[in-house]
């Protein structure tokens, strides 16, 4: 466990250093914190959980450990206070370091507390997951005020797209939840595992590409009511929306998709899954007659098979690069569909990887639910009928964090997320 905290710590390390000295205090997502914020909130999450609640370690800093115990997800940006003014980056760093070495001290004592495998385990997920939203962030600065990190992944050669079309999924049961065979940390949404039944359906065999996309926004999707849902239809308006968020960019009228790091000619992106908000994707799905997936859906395409369930897509073996885009082997995501040996038994592709995938689930406990008495706000505080849920991965999701029983969700109108979506229809 501590050698997979170094490399948490490692990467922490290395993806904060994408950002110039001048990027700290950048708000790039009015919705989220400045960079700043998360440099000392993983450092002060890790203590405040595992050396001081489970470790029973003093307090290092007591500020900091308030200031950046949680990050922040209002409804709107009206919610938002803003800090007048936040330590100093020598400061924060500073305790960080400080927190890291009492922590593999304290680990690596004698006296091992019952509970510190666990949260050890959750203070990892929690970090992973930052890589994760923090690259969001990075994404919408500046590209001035980043750089390339030596070694970073080059982009994608151009390529097509997997061809689409529809699988028929036969009626049958799935288990949602962590099975209860499985050993090791999971977070309180995962529980408990329970079985459910989906009536047959088709999906679509890989994620909607930015191409498919292109031909809603030409058809006038935009501008056309019937297609969204009263919310959805006034942010769409409110916000006078043409097309998706990662699009916005114009260079030398030349069309571009945003990428982390640069925006690339739209014919490069083409084939890749596009990423748009729930909103966007649900009103795509209208205009084609379809829906979206709902959560029993999604994991039946994608852990269902005739008369059994698979921990993985395509079978018993864990990931590895060949089976999606996923664990930082690429900085963008890649044609859709391209990963032949990342097919479900039904021959669905892109399932792990490629873009979070959203579903038509507002994200809800399932049944049993018991929010983690150490910490009872993660899953429970976003209960509000304003979450889907979003399962997959994107290339920006570490392996850790790609278990079938994993739940990601976000905000409806929330368009920064590494997503992607397909459709469902009913059987034929
Ligand atoms: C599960 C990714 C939605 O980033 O808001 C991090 C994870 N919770 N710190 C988020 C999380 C607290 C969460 N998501
Ligand atoms: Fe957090």
């Amino acid at each position: 466990m501590l050698e997979r905290l170094h490399d948490a710590w490692r990467r922490s390390d290395r993806l904060f250093g994408l950002l110039a000295d001048e990027a700290w205090l950048e708000q790039p997502i009015p919705l989220r914190h400045p960079f700043v914020f998360y440099l000392g909130h993983l450092p002060a999450f890790a203590w405040n959980h595992l050396g001081k609640r489970v470790l029973g370690e003093p307090t290092i800093d007591p500020g900091f450990e308030d200031l950046f115990e949680r990050g922040i997800d209002p409804v709107g940006v009206d919610a938002y206070q803003p800090h007048a003014s936040w330590p100093a980056i020598e400061a924060i760093v500073a305790y960080r370091d400080r927190a890291r070495a009492a922590l593999v001290a304290a680990l690596s004592g004698p006296r091992a507390a019952p509970e510190a495998e666990s949260v050890s385990a959750m203070v990892l997920e929690h970090e992973l997951m930052h890589h994760e939203t923090l690259l969001y962030m990075v994404q919408e600065l500046r590209h001035e005020l980043k750089g390339r990190p030596a070694g970073w992944p080059e982009l994608p050669a151009p390529a097509p797209a997997a061809a689409q079309s529809l699988v028929e999924v036969p009626a049958g049961t799935i288990e949602l939840g962590a099975p209860r065979t499985e050993t090791g940390f999971r977070w309180d949404n995962e529980q408990r595992a329970h079985r459910v039944e989906v009536a047959a359906f088709a999906i679509d065999r890989r994620p909607v590409t930015h191409d498919e996309f292109d031909a809603f926004v030409a058809a006038g999707g935009y501008r056309e009511r019937r297609f969204w849902n009263e919310g959805d239809w006034a942010w769409c308006e409110r916000h006078d929306l043409r097309h998706p968020h990662s699009w916005s960019a114009v260079r030398r009228g030349e069309r571009v998709v945003r990428t982390l790091l640069e925006d690339v000619p739209f014919e490069l992106a083409a084939s890749w899954p596009v990423s748009v908000s729930h909103a966007e994707a649900a009103a795509y799905a209208r205009w084609c007659g379809a829906r979206l997936p709902t959560e029993a859906q999604w994991r039946r395409a994608a852990h269902g098979a005739q008369d059994s369930q698979r921990p993985w897509p395509w079978g018993m073996t864990g990931f590895d690069a060949t089976r999606g885009n996923a664990d930082f082997r690429r900085g963008t995501p890649t044609p859709a569909g391209s990963s032949p040996h990342g097919a479900s038994a039904w021959g669905v592709l892109d399932l792990v990887g490629n873009g979070w995938e959203w579903t038509a689930t507002p994200f809800a406990p399932f049944p049993g639910f018991a929010p983690d008495p150490g910490y009872p706000g993660y899953s429970a505080d976003f209960f509000d009928g304003q979450h889907y849920v979003m399962l997959g991965g994107s290339w920006a999701t570490d392996a850790t964090l790609l278990r079938a029983s994993f739940r990601n969700w976000f905000q409806p109108h929330y368009p920064y997320v590494f997503s992607a979506f397909r459709c469902v229809r009913d059987a034929r």
